[in-house]
Parts: structure tokens; sequence; C-alpha cells
């Protein structure tokens, strides 16, 4: 049994406390937030010890394992904190503000011989895992490009503050939701991104985020793919498209997938849904056990910041920006 505990009982802390219930190799003992009337309910609510300073947490509770749900710029000092406290860890994506925190974080679960894992739970979504399947059969003919769109409204109410400020999120809507994109386009090429142009639009009217992007990228097998996403107001779209020689891939993730098909799209049969922060914490388990290689590695969500780090770059100097090699998988 893991004894398990979580620093953040924010928004995210539920879809984890649910992964956890459903998996016997877990127990959840423990949370801590800043805020403690948050972390005391929360601890209500699940049965668990709660507490304001996690590194007392850490001291006392001694937890084998660690899910790090906190604001990004706080991810780099907790995962190091949890690294020394000899904690196995599952840090929510983005990994951290740069490439050089991610180095850090990297740094400090090999010294303290510990699992630095990041939730990147596109990698588990079933629509995402059978198109996946489909690329990799080959069956379409070649792979020319991906299209992948995004539009959702930004300026919410319910998103807390941190989010709209730089020096605390890293980036507005393309670090928190393009983070997946990026993601995404790499793990269903199995190819990480090499080259970066990007216009930005900064008119969110709250903190100094951006407000859209439209990103054009290139991946190392020399696919080249679009990103597009908006946080100003109109009309919720999540999609991916994937071109081939021998037809098409509509990807809706979380809801559907379509093939083409004579001309049409046909829905693609789905295998029953599965949590995916239940399937991410699988492969945890089964990496600390030593049954398989961790594939959401810390060296692997580094190369998500890198692409970060380019699209704030190209936008800034309107120029086209080589991603360095990040990835050793
Ligand atoms: N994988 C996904 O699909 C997904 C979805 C949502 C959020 N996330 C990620 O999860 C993380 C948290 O996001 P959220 O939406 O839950 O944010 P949130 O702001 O709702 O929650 C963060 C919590 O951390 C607490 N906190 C701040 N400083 C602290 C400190 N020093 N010690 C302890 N607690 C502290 C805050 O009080 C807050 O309750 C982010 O990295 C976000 O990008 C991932």
């Amino acid at each position: 049994m893991l004894k398990t505990a979580i620093i953040g009982a924010g928004k995210i802390f539920d879809s984890h406390l649910k992964a956890i219930a459903q998996l016997d190799r877990l127990k959840a003992v423990a949370v801590a937030d800043v805020q403690g009337e948050k972390a005391q309910e929360a601890g209500r609510r699940y049965g668990l010890h709660s507490y304001t300073d996690y590194r007392v947490m850490l001291e006392k509770e001694k937890p084998d394992l660690v899910i790090v749900a906190l604001p990004h710029w706080l991810h780099k000092e907790a995962a190091i904190d949890c690294a020394r406290a000899g904690a196995h860890m599952l840090i929510e994506k983005p990994m951290a503000l740069t490439v050089g925190e991610c180095d850090e974080m990297i740094g400090a679960a090999r010294q303290h011989r510990v699992q630095l894992m990041v939730g990147l739970t596109q990698h588990y979504i079933r629509e995402n895992r059978v198109a996946k399947q489909i690329v990799k059969q080959g069956d379409l003919g070649k792979l020319v490009m991906i299209n992948d769109t995004r539009h959702q409204l930004y300026n919410v109410e319910s998103r807390p503050e941190w989010f709209f400020h730089k020096a605390q999120a890293g980036g507005g809507i393309l670090t928190n939701l393009g983070a997946h994109s990026i993601d995404k386009i790499q793990w269903l090429l199995d190819s990480p991104i090499r080259k970066v142009k990007a216009h930005l639009s900064y008119h969110v009217g709250r903190g100094d985020i951006e407000g859209s992007g439209a990103l054009f990228l290139e991946t190392e097998n020399h696919i080249p793919a679009t990103v597009v996403q908006s946080g100003y107001e109109g009309v919720p779209v999540n999609e991916t498209q994937l071109i081939f020689t021998k037809g098409m891939l509509r990807l809706a993730t979380g809801k559907s997938l379509w093939i083409s098909d004579q001309g049409r799209y046909r829905e693609v049969e789905m295998p029953e849904a599965q949590d995916p922060f239940k399937l991410q914490l699988m492969e945890l388990i089964d990496v600390i056990d030593g049954v398989r290689p961790l594939e959401s590695s810390g060296e692997y969500a580094k190369s998500i910041n890198a692409v970060l780090e380019g699209i704030y770059r190209s936008s800034e100097t309107g120029t086209e920006i080589e991603i360095f090699k990040t990835m050793t998988r």
C-alpha cells in the first residue's frame, strides 16, 4: 500500500481523489493547502489529515507518493521538497515555468532516487489512444499534417486569479490548454516538435497573459501541424484533424473519433471509457514496481516546456524558433 498525499485542494483535487479511491495499491492519507478552510473541507470529505504547510505534511506523514496540484510557479519547489522527502510524485501539467526549472526537478528526483511523473492526461483518454493506434497501423497512408483547434472562453469568474499572471502561470491559454495540444501532437506522432512560428494576441483585459495564438509547428519527422486557440468569446471547439494521403481522422478528445469513409466521416467504435486520472496513476504504480518504463516522464514533459518557450519567443521576435533537443527517451 502506497501512502499518498496531495498538495493543493483546488479544482483538480477531486479528480485525483476519485482516481485514488479506485486503486487498491494507493491510500490517500493527507492533503495540504495554504487556504486552511479548503484543506480542512477536503480532508473532511475524504477522511484525510489536513495541513496548511505541505512541508509539515511531508515531515509528519512520510508519504510514499505525493500528487502536486499547485499553481504552475510552485511546481518546481514542491517537486524538489518531495524528492528530498523521498516521495515519488505526480506533478500536474505543465511541469514547471521553464526548461531550466524542469531540469532542476529531474535532477532532484534522480538524486533522491524517486519517480517523477507529469500528469499528461491526453495519453490516457480513449479517443486519443484509438487515434494513436490508427496512426501506427498506417492504414490511412502517410500522415501529411495535423490541425488542432481549441476555443474556450478563458476569462471566466471561476478561474483563479493566478492563471492570469505570467509570473505565476507561465502564460495564458497556450500554456494551460496549449500544453495539452503540444503533448497530443508529439505523442500521437511519437516525434518531438522541432520548429515553431507563433503569433499571439493580448486582449484578455485581466492580468498580462495572451488570449489567443496561431502556431505553425514542425515535428522531428517533418510533419507540419497548426494549432489555433482562442480564449475570447465565441463557440467552444476542441478538435484535432489528422490528414493522411488515403483518408482523414477527426478527433474530439473525450467525446468521439471519426474516420473518413468514402467521402464522409464515420464514427469509430470505442472501447469502454476508463478514468484517465486512474490510468495515469496505474502507470506510476507500475513504474514504482519496476514493471514498465515511465512514459509521461520529466524528460518528456520538459519537451513541452521547450516548445512553450519557443512559442513566446517566436511571437516576441516574429521569427521561427528551432527547439533544441530535450527529449532523451
Ligand atoms: N490534467 C488536467 O486536465 C488538468 C485540469 C485542471 C488543472 N490542471 C492543473 O492542475 C494544477 C492545479 O490547477 P487547479 O485548477 O486545481 O488550480 P487551483 O487554483 O484551483 O488550485 C490550486 C490550489 O493550490 C493551493 N495553494 C497555493 N499555494 C500553495 C502552497 N504553497 N501550498 C499548498 N497549497 C497551495 C491554492 O490555495 C489552491 O487551492 C495546475 O498545474 C493545472 O494546470 C490539470
